[in-house]
């Protein structure tokens, strides 16, 4: 198909990445670029979000992971925080209604309880409403943080040996994984950073263990599906060996 005159990027369909995991990066800087204050930028994020979520469904992608909101972007100026959250309600909101006419599951990765009220009470019926679903699953990191993640997951882990429930012993990888946000969800095959920063800032620091990482300069805000075959693209080039030869 033409894209602008260019031929897209053609991609294997019996290769694709089961899971594929986005630092949507690049908002405030789309903004900044365009004489826009930040808060226009993480709407048009939002945007990105819709349509590459939508995409990678119609592909045929089984679990995408966006990273919204980090442990640490709590450290933004409260005017700005205000705006992300107020747009998160919003634009993932609706989003979120149009995908689960798509009978898509949504999981919310990362301690809701610091967020608005309202908002937390939205992430938490959209999980449970869409808890049916099974043929497409994104997992939307919000208050999310890697190294969080692993200091609960081992603070349930000793509080169950406490009780009793189970001894230290016993712990393997596998059952530490059950303790995480992700439990149940594969690894992530493929990582992928717009906005030009070459860093994993925090993001699903256990599961991306044997990932294959995808940077690119482009903006989130004008990330598009061209540059997602692009990252698939990269992706199917790669020989993955996990230590093997
Ligand atoms: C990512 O875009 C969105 C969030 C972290 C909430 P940024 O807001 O980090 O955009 P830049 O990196 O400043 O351009
Ligand atoms: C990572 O982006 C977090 C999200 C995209 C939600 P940041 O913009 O917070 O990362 P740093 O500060 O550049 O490492
Ligand atoms: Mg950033």
């Amino acid at each position: 198909m033409a894209l602008f005159g260019k031929k897209e990027t053609a991609i294997d369909m019996t290769r694709l990445p089961r899971h594929i995991a986005i630092i949507m990066d690049g908002n405030g800087r789309w903004a900044k670029a365009k004489g826009l204050p930040r808060p226009a930028g993480h709407a048009a994020g939002a945007e990105t979000f819709r349509t590459i979520a939508t995409y990678c469904r119609e592909v045929g992608i089984k679990y995408l992971t966006v990273y919204a909101f980090s442990t640490e972007n709590w450290k933004r100026p409260l005017e700005e925080v205000s705006a992300i959250m107020g747009l998160l309600k919003k634009y993932l909101m609706e989003a979120i209604a149009d995908m689960e006419k798509e009978k898509v599951r949504f999981v919310f990765f990362g301690d809701l309880s610091p967020l608005p009220e309202e908002l937390r009470t939205l992430c938490e019926e959209t999980q449970a409403r869409s808890a049916r679903y099974g043929q497409c699953q994104v997992n939307i990191c919000l208050n999310y943080g890697g190294r969080d993640e692993l200091v609960r997951a081992a603070k349930a882990f000793a509080a169950d040996c406490a009780r009793g429930k189970r001894r230290p012993e016993e712990l393997s990888e596998t059952l530490f994984s059950s303790y995480l946000w992700s439990h149940g969800v594969p690894d992530p095959d493929l990582v992928i950073r717009p906005g030009g920063e070459e860093r994993i800032s925090n993001f699903l620091l256990w599961q991306s263990a044997y990932a294959e990482y995808y940077f690119t300069d482009v903006n989130w805000p004008d990330f598009g599906r061209e540059d997602l075959r692009k990252a698939i693209a990269a992706y199917q080039s790669r020989g993955r060996r996990f230590g093997g030869i």
